[in-house]
């Protein structure tokens, strides 16, 4: 590959002139104790590190900025590490969605305004991964992606646990009364046992693992436990591979294209992945310029099954997909879906990357012929669309109850989490597994941030008659790493007069997967009798983020960015005065 010259570098724009600001850029680089000989005339690289202190996911991200800037010196680069906001999971409420945007913006600007030649995104957790990749497409200098890498396997009472999926799967059984109170508190110091993301197929490792197959990680690299010392080993790999892709000047633009989609869709049926990725990727390809609708999605769905045997639809951890060969060993498996010849960071294309990739477990990650759920019994994602969701909704219907997949049932509506919680427990509450429970005001505007509000709690009334699931409907979103027959992302969303705002408790809704259908059955002329009473409940924020989240986001289906940002880069570079 070409070499670009050190006049190049936008860097040089800062450090190289000779005028009063250039003395400035090197006075006070050598403030912060570097010699003129340490940082003049070389790439710079921004680390941009998510870490905090309540990002569990991305604990370890501190000693892996060390690893990444010790890769970077080695080759002749001068590293920077740039704090960007940390969107954990867990902690950040009402939902990291609200601020994936947040990120996105941040990254583009951060990297926009600072003397940066290229960067390496420390990130993992699930909106990190698109945020920081949102900002770094736009912006358009070369950038590789270093995933935090999942969290080392858990177990209980010789039981696999996996983050979100047996959370979610023992708090029904708590409720249910099958394990204690006592049980419950000893889960807490179990079931997450080191530093990293989600250890089960959740949105982390389907987003990491889906740019990863996109071609933006070094090859394999989304597989590799956080807690292993190969993490730090590809951490410094990072660091020495984007000077590289400087002096090559390899940006995104040149790697991601509609064959990258397509590995990357390829990646993310095969691993049953989340549903949240529907949301990201068509919001990626935006702003790549790269066509991508949740048409194409299902229609990828159609054809590859479920190989993966992940928590939640399988039954395995990411440590053992570690160990049966990982992303790599996986894709090796579907090669003839693939785009071999799409590149990726290190230069190469993803099929040379794929050459010597081997399976050491079929059952972790199993050949298609023999998948873990076949296609005609589910799909890692289901499209439906019918007078509920004229925009499109989602469903896993990979990891839904096959008896519901086609399904008339009454609806039992809420219009909060907080009418849906007093509600949900109440013993005289006329529900049965039947019926279709619906939460909505959880969209991109009604929340907002569309939260992970989706996998609507089973009455406790009906977890004692042994019934774990139901179909469920929301506007919102739901964690990947959970499970259930539950249709998200309805679009348009209630809260800006989606038809899902008119649905009320006792309506028939039929569904019909298969199909692709979701409808109420409610007549013409009563639907619009409704609609002319409609009235928006939900908050309209007047000031903060949220305000500007709520007037700019788009709908589920066009990837809930920002009409201002959603447009395909390169941005303009500023004026140095
Ligand atoms: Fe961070 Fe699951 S909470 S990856
Ligand atoms: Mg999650």
């Amino acid at each position: 590959m070409a070499r670009r010259a050190l006049e190049e570098l936008r860097s040089q724009r800062w450090f190289a002139s000779d005028d009063m600001r250039g003395f400035s850029h090197r006075q006070r680089t050598q403030q912060m104790g570097m010699r003129r000989e340490e940082f003049l005339n070389k790439p710079v690289v921004a680390i941009l590190n998510t870490w905090s202190d309540l990002s569990p996911c991305h604990a370890h991200l501190r000693e892996r900025a060390e690893a990444v800037k010790r890769g970077i010196w080695q080759v002749g680069g001068y590293p920077v590490e740039l704090p960007a906001l940390s969107v954990g999971e867990v902690m950040v409420k009402p939902t990291t969605m609200l601020y994936r945007n947040l990120l996105a913006m941040e990254v583009e600007e951060i990297l926009r305004s600072h003397p940066v030649d290229g960067a390496v995104l420390l990130g993992g957790c699930d909106k990190s991964t698109p945020g920081l990749l949102m900002g770094a497409i736009s912006m358009d200098i070369p950038v590789i992606y270093c995933p935090a890498g999942p969290m080392s396997n858990g177990q209980w009472r010789g039981q696999k646990t996996g983050a979100g999926t047996h959370t979610k799967k023992y708090w029904d059984e708590l409720r249910a009364g099958n394990i204690s109170p006592q049980d419950w508190v000893d889960l807490e110091s179990r079931m997450t046992r080191s530093i990293g993301t989600c250890n089960t197929m959740g949105t982390a490792s389907t987003m990491t693992s889906i740019v990863d197959a996109m071609g933006l990680t070094l090859p394999g690299a989304s597989s590799i436990p956080a807690a292993d010392s190969g993490h730090t080993r590809m951490a410094s790999a990072c660091g020495a591979r984007i000077v590289e892709m400087i002096w090559e000047d390899l940006k995104p633009s040149q790697i991601i294209d509609a064959r990258s989609f397509r590995n990357g869709l390829v990646a993310y049926m095969a691993l049953g992945g989340s549903t949240n990725a529907a949301v990201h990727l068509v919001a990626m390809a935006r702003r790549a310029g790269v066509p991508l609708n949740l048409d194409d999605m299902s229609e990828m769905a159609g054809k590859v099954p479920v190989c993966a045997n992940l928590f939640p639809s399988g039954e395995y951890l990411m440590e053992d997909f570690y160990f049966a060969g990982g992303l790599l060993a996986l894709l090796k498996k579907l090669e003839s879906h693939l785009e071999p010849n799409a590149l990726t960071v290190n230069g190469r294309n993803l099929g040379e990357n794929l050459v010597g990739a081997d399976c050491w477990n079929d059952d972790v990650i199993r050949d298609p012929s023999n998948p873990v759920v076949p296609l005609s019994r589910g799909k890692t994602l289901a499209v439906l669309r019918g007078n509920l969701a004229p925009n499109g909704a989602v469903m896993k219907s990979s990891a839904a109850n096959p008896r519901f997949l086609k399904h008339a049932g009454p609806a039992i509506v809420f219009d909060s989490p907080a009418a849906m919680n007093a509600a949900i427990d109440d013993p005289d509450l006329d529900v049965t597994e039947d019926s279709v429970l619906v939460l909505r005001n959880a969209g991109p505007v009604g929340a907002p941030g569309m939260p992970e509000w989706g996998n609507l709690p089973i009455p406790k009334k009906l977890l004692k008659q042994g019934i774990r699931d139901m179909v469920r409907i929301c506007d919102g979103r739901m964690s990947g790493t959970h499970y259930g027959t539950c249709i998200l992302h309805v679009s348009p969303e209630a809260a800006v007069g989606g038809p899902l705002g008119l649905l009320k408790t006792g309506d028939l809704v039929e569904l019909d997967v298969e199909a692709g259908r979701l409808d109420m059955r409610v007549d013409v002329a009563e639907l619009e009798r409704r609609r002319a009473e409609w009235k928006p409940t939900a908050p309209v924020y007047r000031r903060s983020f949220a305000a500007l989240y709520q007037r700019h986001v788009s709908q589920a289906d066009e990837g809930c960015d920002f009409d201002f940002l959603s447009a395909p880069g390169p941005v303009a570079e500023p004026a140095i005065y």
